[in-house]
């Protein structure tokens, strides 16, 4: 629609499409953060967001503060106690193509026109965003980014991971206060292992790395945390008082290096808008190779003073963007279901699904784990299924 249209007054199709819309991304919302249970593709929600800001923009009159676009999906659950974050934890807008990723550069270009084109550019992963609060160099609480103001306090969890330091040693930083951001994951082989395990004790299977990092850091008990292979990967810091110090986005991240935390594979400082569609493609061909799931990549303006004049919307920053990869998730049809014996013994049941193409690879049979997978969640033939690779 042409900028004139933003004077048209909406029709009634409009207002119900947006009320859709909205109550349609706040269910999904629910579904994804708070149960980890999503029940739509990533890309459909993608696109019902989209469509949601697109009609808010042409139409103001009907973006309203309680608008999903407004803030974050992530909902709180009321079994941990909560705390509010000393700095909001934003989301990310997402590009998916060269032309949104010039159009976000001459939006920034817009918005502040002496601005350099160099940017730090790592794999965006796929896991659960939480801040570690250091004082004194010791850890001493943890939170999820919750719905980005508040978070839910996860502090004995975050203390059984082990890639976790601890302590920061004073040698390395002095800083009476650092919140360490990333994102909690499990690796694809530790992912597989652990739902191994769960079928062999008939217990709950995760349809993914993600739900599975998700849950086992939202466990009340810590033990159960404690058996499951969570790793934190740390891409940002919070409240800083040692920020100052910093100048660019690459020497922060050296920085947590030096302080004992892992830190994304492949970081990389790019300087110009054509070495970031490299890097993109590069990724995306690593893609397979790397050892925990990652959807797309995350770009930064590397320059601090920069950061701080691009500033924030409401629901994410200005300074940075998500480029995510084509999805890797396709719709599809239970046809029969069989069930395999394996060579143990063992009885597996398997869905004949109809063949589709997921990520370059046809997809004809999916595992059901076991029956009480099937009953649970009330697997059918004829049903419409997820696939994921
Ligand atoms: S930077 C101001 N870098 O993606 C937000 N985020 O979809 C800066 N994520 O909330 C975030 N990998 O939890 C950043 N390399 C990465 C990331 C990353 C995963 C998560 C993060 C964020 C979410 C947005």
């Amino acid at each position: 629609m042409n900028s004139s249209s933003k004077n048209k007054k909406p029709s009634e199709e409009d207002i119900n499409r947006v009320s859709k819309l909205k109550k349609l991304i706040s269910y999904h919302n629910h579904q994804y953060h708070t149960l980890d249970s999503p029940e739509i593709l990533d890309s459909e929600y993608d696109a019902y967001f989209h469509e949601l800001l697109a009609l808010e923009k042409n139409f103001p009159s009907l973006k309203t503060e309680d608008s999903p676009t407004n803030s974050l999906g992530g909902m709180l659950l009321n079994t941990l106690e909560k705390q509010h974050h000393t700095l909001q934890m934003y989301s990310l807008d997402n590009v998916f193509s060269v032309k949104d990723w010039q159009d976000f550069l001459k939006k920034i270009h817009n918005f502040y026109p002496n601005i350099e084109q160099i940017f730090w550019c790592d794999p965006k992963m796929d896991g659960l965003a939480v801040e570690l609060i250091y004082i004194e160099g010791v850890l001493t609480k943890a939170l999820t980014r919750g719905n980005g103001l508040m978070g839910e306090v996860i502090t004995s969890t975050v203390k059984t991971i082990t890639n976790i330091p601890q302590n920061i040693p004073k040698e390395i930083s002095a800083a009476r206060k650092i919140e360490v951001r990333g994102e909690v994951i499990i690796s694809i082989e530790d992912f597989q292992k652990l739902n191994q395990q769960q079928k062999e004790n008939n217990a709950k299977i995760f349809s993914n790395p993600r739900n599975a990092a998700a849950g086992s850091v939202r466990q009340l008990n810590t033990s159960i945390s404690a058996s499951r292979p969570l790793r934190f990967v740390a891409y940002g810091v919070g409240e800083w008082s040692d920020a100052a110090s910093y100048k660019s986005y690459k020497d922060i991240m050296t920085h947590l290096t030096q302080c004992g935390f892992e830190t994304p594979v492949y970081g990389k400082k790019c300087f110009s808008s054509e070495e970031v569609e490299n890097y993109y493609l590069n990724i995306q061909k690593e893609r397979s190779n790397l050892k925990y799931e990652i959807d797309g990549i995350v770009i930064k303006i590397d320059d601090i003073y920069a950061q701080k004049k691009l500033g924030f919307t409401s629901r994410a920053p200005r300074f940075s963007v998500a480029w995510k990869f084509p999805t890797k998730q396709v719709k599809t049809k239970i046809l029969d279901i069989k069930v395999q014996v394996g060579r143990t013994g063992v009885l597996t049941p398997v869905a004949e699904l109809e063949a589709v193409n997921v990520g370059g690879v046809t997809i004809k049979k999916a595992t059901l784990h076991n029956e009480r997978e099937i009953l649970s969640k009330d697997i059918r033939v004829g049903d419409t299924v997820i696939i994921h690779r």
